[in-house]
């Protein structure tokens, strides 16, 4: 079999077309703009990068977007008070703190500092207990990316295997809760499991959420299941130069399998269309209006 590849970017222009389309219906109907404000700490290159094509597709789509740089050596104190003065900025729905962190920064209490109702990344303590007891909440970006493409692909999840490969909380729990609310039957998996290769052979849905490259071989997927691939790492090519690669290794997966997502063009432009879909849904829920069909959980 040579599995139907799921084209993530494709997929998310879509999701952004949508986006757009209920943003300029915002703006004329009822004069709001969402606006997504991102604050970046230091100067990581890879971040840089990635808050880069965050601006400029949440200007794509109509929607205000805001930008804050801060020193790597910026204090907690500074930081709080930043989250704090956006928490209280009317034109911001959408709030997203950079992730990493510098390391003398406490995550947990930056992230738990933004209004839950602005945390678009849904990070925050309140969002992952409102998730897990399966209420509305703010979903993080990647785990709902790929859930649009499964929901996509497969029409009904209900009863299906579904393997999660990886045990973070930004993608690996809530994408088993967001599985176990479409009625999978949830495996988590992680680098303690014994024999792996067998738990994801029983797998209808394997996410690959590992954090290391061409891990998830071919022998391990049951002929005609569908592989989200969530891995983004670069590698070094033998001829020179390098190249992105998923945490599957995508030849051999997607000879056995029924659909693969590809890497680069699946899981990753997804993502940044999910961050655009909960900043419209937080814009929605705060002015007490009908939230956008087919962007949320
Ligand atoms: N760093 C890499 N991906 C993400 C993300 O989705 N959200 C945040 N806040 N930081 C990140």
């Amino acid at each position: 079999m040579t599995a139907t590849v799921i084209d993530g970017k494709a997929f998310a222009a879509k999701v952004r077309g949508q986006v757009g389309e209920h943003v300029a219906k915002l703006k004329e109907e009822h004069g709001i703009t969402p606006g997504l404000a991102v604050v970046l700490v230091g100067e990581d290159p890879a971040s840089q990068v990635y808050v880069k094509s965050k601006g400029k597709m949440t200007v794509e789509v109509g929607m205000k977007s805001v930008e804050h740089r801060m020193d790597e050596t910026v204090s907690e104190a500074d930081l709080l008070a930043m989250v704090q003065k956006l928490n209280d900025d009317p034109t911001i729905h959408g709030i997203l703190v950079q992730l990493p962190l510098p390391g003398h920064l406490n995550s947990d209490l930056v992230i738990n500092s933004i209004d839950p109702a602005k945390d678009v990344d849904g990070f925050h303590i309140s969002n992952v207990g409102l998730l897990g007891t399966g209420q509305k909440s703010m979903v993080p970006c990647t785990p709902l990316g790929s859930l649009m493409m499964l929901r996509d692909h497969h029409g009904s999840l209900s009863g299906l295997n579904a393997v999660v490969i990886g045990r973070s909380n930004i993608v690996g729990k809530p994408m088993a809760q967001l599985l176990l609310g479409d009625s999978c039957t949830v495996t988590i998996a992680h680098s303690r499991t014994k024999d792996l290769p067998s738990v994801v052979r029983q797998a209808d849905i394997v996410v690959a959420a590992v954090g290391r490259p061409q891990t998830v071989l071919g022998d391990w997927i049951k002929p005609g299941a569908t592989v989200i691939d969530v891995g983004i790492n670069r590698i070094d090519k033998p001829e020179g130069g390098t190249r992105l690669v998923g945490d599957a290794d995508y030849e051999s997966c997607a000879a056995v399998a029924g659909a693969i997502t590809p890497v680069p063009g699946g899981v990753g432009p997804m993502t940044i269309a999910c961050l655009l879909a909960n900043t419209l849904t937080a814009c929605c829920r705060s002015n007490g209006l009908t939230e956008p069909e087919g962007l949320t959980a």
